[in-house]
């Protein structure tokens, strides 16, 4: 058995969850499930990404604390991952004891491996605020083609690039005030020493080949030292014996990873060091999009290799969503939040269903196209696959009690042969599962449940159920319900990972509490309950209102 601690990147507590961030949530959790289910030792943590600017702004402009506001959005966040059957075993906030206590240790250790580094650098700060500010705070003219209202470090109009200094009257988005140049002492990491340690971790396809290649463009960039100190006023942790000095919100973030577990450790009677001690044998697996990779294949094994501890063993990078081949936009109202695909849509199996068919385990961008989100779950999960059960379950309650066909009883070589292919696709899936491959994964399945709709055409039990014969024991019509739903379960036990809340009523349905392992399809069943209706069409409607719900002028 394996011993896994499965992460996704934490969110920031300063904005709800998007469709967007739920293809890393939605992707982790199937792997998760998928890992628990073959009885692998699997935890799945998580937590808010709590600190810095950009939320010490948000608390002031809302006229509360810093920590009013990330504990109202862990409530808001806790509640999305949950509505989306996101299973973490553990969802805590950067902003805890336990991230501060080990963000000082990591950091004193850093220190005492000589690891650190201080110097004064030159920073904008605004006066009237009195603060230093970070460089999407600094707005000014394109210094290439004078547009206005350019960010410090690249045009939105031209293209150009450029650092914040050479941009025309800059000021400062906070006050409107133009900046001046400050000095001030700032610490680093000292990445430039660890380009060797790096180049070995690296060896074990602990990245993906594109994700590989971009490392390898960084080393032949060169590595620089990695500022990771901010002045007050900064919400945060202050550095220990730097008054004044905080952790640059990208120190103590992944810290939180260990925190997170650290305090699930506790509550759990687990062994933190099992998994992150050097010598842990643990697998230690970061699901990251493509835009944070710098900080999580070059800043954090660095950092926790010389704070002594073990590093990570894969970082499985995604790329990013589009909406209906664009980049997501409030405009558009494509821009969806968690909060309004669940009041309007409701159903969350169509969206982790929807993503299934689309995940590799490549750093490609994924399209979520709204036509064909609602025409794909429409047509798969309930023409074909709910299809199933609701043309022949009836049957066996009304004329068999309720009861299936033993496994032992079926005769017809057609229906041994469907069963045995069901039986016999169990290792492919599992390889897929494992190899993060869920669209292939999603086409061995659909082709199974096309399968079975094929047998159920040509078999035509609702012919049959017309004739008194027939509904004698031993009937055809018994063997063909039986072997529709044992298959239909079988199958529903592979769906399981994706559409976790629909597997979970369709267990009931067979009289189980849960489909909780993959071994599971070697029972047999023989008996169903009442069949309940399990899942409702998408309607255009909905998806217009949520788009309309969206939309922000
Ligand atoms: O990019 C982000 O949304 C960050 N909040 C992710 C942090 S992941 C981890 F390192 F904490
Ligand atoms: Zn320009």
């Amino acid at each position: 058995m394996r011993k896994l601690l499965v992460t996704s990147a934490l969110p920031y507590a300063n904005g709800s969850i998007h469709l967007g961030h739920l293809v890393e949530y939605i992707q982790t959790d199937i792997w998760v499930r998928f890992q628990k289910m073959s009885g692998n030792e699997t935890y799945y943590i998580c937590a808010d990404d709590t600190h810095g600017t950009p939320i010490m702004l948000k608390a002031e402009e809302e006229n509360i604390s810093p920590d009013d506001l990330v504990n109202k959005v862990h409530d808001e966040h806790a509640n999305d991952f949950k509505e989306f059957n996101v299973n973490f075993d553990h969802f805590y906030s950067t902003n805890s004891p336990e991230n501060k206590k080990l963000s000082e240790s990591i950091y004193n250790t850093l220190k005492e491996n000589n690891k650190i580094s201080s110097k004064e650098i030159d920073q904008f700060y605004d006066e009237s605020k009195a603060m230093f500010l970070p460089d999407r705070f600094i707005k000014g003219s394109c210094p290439k083609c004078e547009a206005e209202d350019q960010y410090g470090d690249s045009c939105e109009k031209c293209g150009a690039t450029y650092s914040p200094t050479e941009l025309k009257n800059p000021y400062s988005v906070l006050s409107g005030t133009e900046p001046i140049r400050k000095k001030t002492l700032h610490y680093f990491f000292k990445l430039s020493e660890c380009e060797e340690f790096l180049k070995e971790w690296i060896k074990n396809e602990t990245l993906q080949p594109e994700a590989e290649n971009k490392l390898k463009e960084w080393f032949d960039m060169g590595l620089q030292d990695w500022d990771i100190s901010r002045d007050a006023p900064y919400f945060g942790f202050e550095i220990p014996d730097a008054p004044g000095k905080y952790f640059y919100v990208w120190l103590d973030a992944p810290i939180g990873y260990m925190a997170s577990f650290k305090k699930f450790a506790q509550m759990n009677n687990l062994s933190f060091d099992e998994f992150w001690s050097k010598d842990s044998t643990a697998e230690l697996i970061h699901f990251i999009g493509k835009d944070i990779l710098y900080f999580h294949a070059l800043f954090w094994p660095a950092t926790l290799n010389y704070a002594n501890y073990r590093t990570p063993s894969k970082i499985f990078t995604h790329g990013f969503l589009t909406v209906n081949g664009e980049k997501m936009s409030k405009s558009r109202g494509t821009f969806i939040t968690a909060r309004s695909y669940l009041d309007h849509i409701k159903d969350p199996n169509f969206l982790r269903y929807y993503y299934a068919t689309k995940l590799n385990s490549s750093m490609e961008d994924l399209d979520l196209n709204l036509d064909d989100f609602v025409a794909k779950n429409n047509s798969d999960l309930i023409g074909k696959f709910i299809n199933i059960p609701s043309r022949t379950s009836g049957f066996v309650s009304k004329f068999f009690n309720f009861e299936l066909m033993p496994l032992a009883s079926i005769k017809s070589k057609d229906a041994l042969a469907l069963l045995e292919k069901i039986k016999e696709s169990k290792k492919i899936i599992e390889t897929y599962y494992e190899a993060r491959e869920f669209s292939k994964l999603v086409k061995v399945i659909m082709q199974l449940v096309e399968n079975v709709n094929e047998y159920i055409s040509k078999t035509e039990p609702w012919k049959l159920s017309k004739d008194e014969v027939q509904l004698k024991s031993n009937s055809s019509l018994h063997e063909i319900c039986s072997v529709c739903l044992k298959s239909f379960r079988m199958i529903s036990i592979f769906l399981s990972p994706i559409i976790p809340s629909l597997s979970e009523k369709i267990a009931m349905f067979y009289g189980e509490a849960s489909f909780n392992s993959f071994a599971l399809i070697e029972g047999d069943i023989l008996k169903i309950e009442p069949y309940k209706h399990l899942l409702k069409r998408i309607e255009q409607e909905s998806i217009d209102l949520m788009l309309s719900s969206n939309k922000e002028s």
